[in-house]
């Protein structure tokens, strides 16, 4: 057989073998959703739940590995540092926390990272929808 073609079955054998190896896909039940006002509800659900809530929209290529491997390893990750579903008995001290670093990661322009906004591009944040969510976390100091 020449040469390219068995690179070839290589190649589709891998691919194939990937898209077998199980994922955390999944959007478990929510615990106590963040009670945010409506204007900011839109925001967060728009810019921020896929990575940052139990309700993740899981597109048609977030299921196709490799790409999948990335997709699924940002929401983990991003469920783990803050997750707007699981907002239940936070104390003073968590809040404040969570509030810091919200108000941190949109100075520094952080979220959502690039690659999300790529492939959705109707998720960045414009100026005026970064001070009302830096404005709205403000408030969750005192709480
Ligand atoms: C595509 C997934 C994704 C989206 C969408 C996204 N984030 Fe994140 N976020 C992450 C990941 C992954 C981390 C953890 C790793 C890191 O800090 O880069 C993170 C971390 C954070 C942290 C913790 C930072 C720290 O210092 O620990 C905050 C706060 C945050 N995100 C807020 C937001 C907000 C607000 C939005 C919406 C405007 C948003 N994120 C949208 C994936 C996402």
């Amino acid at each position: 057989m020449a040469r390219s073609k068995i690179v070839l079955i290589v190649i589709v054998g891998l691919f194939i073998i990937m898209q077998l190896i199980p994922l955390n896909q999944t959007n478990p039940p929510v615990i106590q959703d963040i009670a945010a006002p409506s204007e900011i509800d839109v925001i967060l659900k728009n810019s921020c739940y896929d990575c940052h809530s139990n309700e993740t929209k899981w597109p048609w290529y977030s299921r196709i590995a490799p790409g999948s491997f990335l997709i699924t390893r940002d929401v983990v990750e991003g469920r783990k540092h803050l997750n707007f579903s699981d907002f239940a008995d936070l104390d003073a001290f968590d809040s404040t926390d969570i509030a810091d670093e919200i108000i941190e990661v949109l100075e520094e322009g952080e979220m959502p990272i690039l690659p999300y906004l790529l492939l959705h591009p109707g998720a960045s944040l414009s100026d005026s929808q970064i001070t009302a969510l830096s404005e709205w976390a403000e408030t969750l100091y005192s709480e």
